[in-house]
């Protein structure tokens, strides 16, 4: 994966990180199939994003969308995807709720021949899946990690450091794998003491955030600062995405009586934590590029609609750089054919970036960064 991000880095840097697949969508020959997109929430910047972006790639590449958000409620996005399936939909794709509790719904789609892909994050127990595309969610989390090492200089300072973890929703597969992805890039660290866990909170069970909400990492995080951080210093604060630093931060800012700002990490980009990075609030997010993701979905999902078998050499018409991996991601019933992208870390040295996706704009100040709609 090394090569794949260095090269992904490379484009980048030239400014030529281009939209993956947008231009290969067949107009003509697309047809009126109609696509059900199941998203998780557009509360959260981050699906908002996507589910507009998906919608409107679909439909300029000549499908009907039906597009719902389910609230964050895996009950609610159940019957959403029920509908789904009774209005007929060509083929599903999902990012769900929680990857535990869709077994069943999908039972139906796959008695109807439905095709169903999972973005973003994995659906476990159901053999009715057929493909995944995300992006290689342990990296994510060790892309954080290795931030917090070279911040600190783990390898050449003696500390100790003292540093907390905010993980994601429990219901959410991707969420372990960013965890893992940190805890174990920084456990060498812990076991010699040179990072200390004051709240003792090393797992991910105790330091998960139901609903990636915002009010509860910032509930959490104050809970914490007044038990352990009463006459501490908080170095690090290894948050797993951007809503749930943003919660942090707010912590920080009410309760938060030591001195420093500590190093916080985050995923995804969202605005208001890209205004914390420049005003050196948050030290990184890691980007996971939407039109990228949403352009191989469309390549994967014409290809199936087209009942064709998409394989790994669809990779090579693809204009990002994306893995095949049938190895990786087991759902607990069998691995699942993934398709998974590179992601790349983002401080306030090359905003810039953002700026050569397509999706943000420097906003009228040229400080800031906002969306580009
Ligand atoms: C994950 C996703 C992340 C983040 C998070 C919160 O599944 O991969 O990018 O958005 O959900 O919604």
């Amino acid at each position: 994966m090394k090569k794949f991000f260095a090269a992904a880095m490379a484009a980048v840097m030239m400014g030529s990180l281009v939209s993956c697949g947008k231009d290969q969508a067949d107009k003509g020959e697309a047809g009126k199939k109609k696509i059900g997109l199941a998203m998780p929430a557009e509360e959260l910047e981050r699906w908002n994003s996507d589910g507009a972006y998906l919608k409107q790639q679909f439909e300029e590449a000549g499908y009907e969308v039906v597009l719902k958000y389910s609230q964050n409620d895996a009950s609610k996005q159940n019957n959403d995807v029920l509908g789904m399936i009774s209005e007929d939909v060509d083929l599903l794709l999902i990012a769900a709720v929680d990857g535990d509790q869709m077994s069943k719904t999908l039972e139906e789609a796959k008695a109807k021949n439905i095709p169903i892909v999972a973005y973003d994050r994995l659906i476990m127990n159901t053999d009715a899946i057929t493909y995944y595309i995300s992006f290689d969610n342990y990296k994510v989390g060790k892309m954080q990690a290795d931030f917090v090492r070279d911040e600190l200089q783990l390898d050449s300072t003696s500390g100790p450091y003292n540093i907390e973890f905010v993980a994601g929703d429990k219901g959410d597969n991707n969420a372990r794998y960013f965890f893992n992805g940190a805890y174990e890039t920084l456990e060498p660290y812990i076991e010699s003491g040179k990072l200390v866990v004051p709240s003792g909170k090393t797992s991910f069970e105790r330091v998960a955030t139901d609903g990636w909400k915002t009010d509860n990492a910032e509930k959490d995080m104050k809970g914490t600062l007044s038990v352990n951080y009463k006459d501490k210093n908080l170095d690090v604060v290894l948050c797993a995405n951007d809503s749930t630093a943003l919660g942090v931060t707010k912590a920080l800012e009410s309760s938060y009586k030591g001195s420093g700002q500590p190093v916080i990490t985050g995923q995804d980009g969202d605005i208001e934590n890209l205004r914390n990075i420049v005003d050196g609030k948050q030290s990184m997010t890691v980007y996971k590029n939407v039109s990228d993701e949403a352009g191989v979905a469309l390549e994967v999902c014409k290809k199936l609609l087209d009942g064709e078998i998409p394989a790994a050499n669809l990779t090579e018409s693809l204009d990002c750089e994306c893995v095949f991996d049938s190895e990786s991601y087991n759902n607990g019933v069998k691995y699942v054919q993934s398709y998974l992208l590179v992601p790349y870390v983002i401080t306030k040295d090359n905003l810039q970036l953002l700026v050569n996706t397509g999706l943000y704009r420097w906003d009228s100040s040229n400080k800031y960064l906002e969306l580009n709609k």
